[in-house]
């Protein structure tokens, strides 16, 4: 029975485990998948251990994505130029990391919920880990204008310069974005775990936008208030956890699930 596990802190609320059994149950794969609550500081040698008891692969959440990437034999592409990795595969003398999210993204976005991002006018908020996570997957599909906005100009800035060779990314501060219109936006701060939403100029989001959380559950919650408050639809990040679970177990199996109704089930159970 090959085992996998996700590693993150806090990691109780995580629906990997129940995702990847719903998964393998419907593929009649003979998998176990575990929650492992591991802090920063113990990540290198969990990683070690982990690789010697013989997991197939990881997953990992907040706060260990970016740490991660340091402690990979080898990266992909994507999750180098994302600086941080969700996805662990089993080589045999060290971990293969990779980064599932911006593909479960753009999945969730364009298969499940029929947004076209060719033409359009997006803005992301928040300038962390997420952000970068999810820049280049974006800027592949030809936005007509891609913001990046922060509460500060440093973070953003920064980021748009790393990312200028992959496309442009205007820099923005929330105060600055006041008088502009946007087709999508997306949440990508972390305000929703601390109970809230950015504070964004009113008029940003509005009837015609579609906004969209990358958390799910009490986290997204401050978020979707707001943007159904100014008339907008808005989706939480559940659509692209499943996504990008089906291209981990992708990666680790030869096989993409099927993620409809994994996704509806879930829903129902919230
Ligand atoms: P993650 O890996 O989840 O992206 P991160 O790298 O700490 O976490 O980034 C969190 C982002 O959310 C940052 O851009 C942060 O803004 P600052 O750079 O100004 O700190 C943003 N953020 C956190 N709390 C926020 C809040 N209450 N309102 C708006 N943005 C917030």
């Amino acid at each position: 029975m090959d085992k996998y596990a996700v590693l993150g802190q806090p990691v109780a609320h995580s629906a990997s485990p129940r995702i990847h059994a719903a998964f393998a149950q419907a593929l009649g794969a003979q998998l176990s998948y575990e929650k492992l609550e591991v802090a920063p500081a113990e990540l290198a040698a969990t990683l070690a251990r982990l690789h010697e008891e013989g997991y197939a692969g990881l997953n990992l959440t907040v706060p260990l994505k970016s740490a991660a990437v340091a402690l990979c034999k080898t990266l992909s592409e994507r999750a180098r130029v994302a600086g941080a990795v969700n996805t662990l595969i089993r080589d045999p003398d060290g971990w293969r990391g990779d980064n599932t999210d911006g593909a479960g993204l753009i999945r969730d976005l364009r298969a499940n919920l029929g947004v076209a991002l060719e033409g359009r006018r997006v803005l992301i908020l928040g300038a962390g880990g997420a952000a970068r996570g999810i820049l280049a997957p974006l800027l592949q599909q030809k936005p007509a204008f891609l913001a990046l906005a922060g509460r500060t100009p440093w973070k953003p800035e920064e980021v748009a310069a790393a990312f200028k060779t992959l496309g442009p990314v205007a820099p923005r501060t929330f105060l600055a974005l006041k008088g502009d219109r946007f087709d999508l936006v997306i949440n990508a701060t972390s305000a929703g775990h601390q109970g809230e939403a950015p504070r964004l100029p009113p008029g940003v989001i509005a009837a015609g936008t579609m906004a969209y959380d990358l958390s799910y559950g009490k986290a997204a919650e401050p978020f979707l208030a707001l943007a159904r408050a100014q008339g907008a639809v808005a989706h939480d990040g559940l659509g692209m956890l499943v996504e990008q679970a089906a291209e981990s177990f992708l990666l680790w199996r030869g096989l993409r699930p099927e993620t409809a109704p994994v996704l509806a089930s879930l829903r129902r159970a919230a």
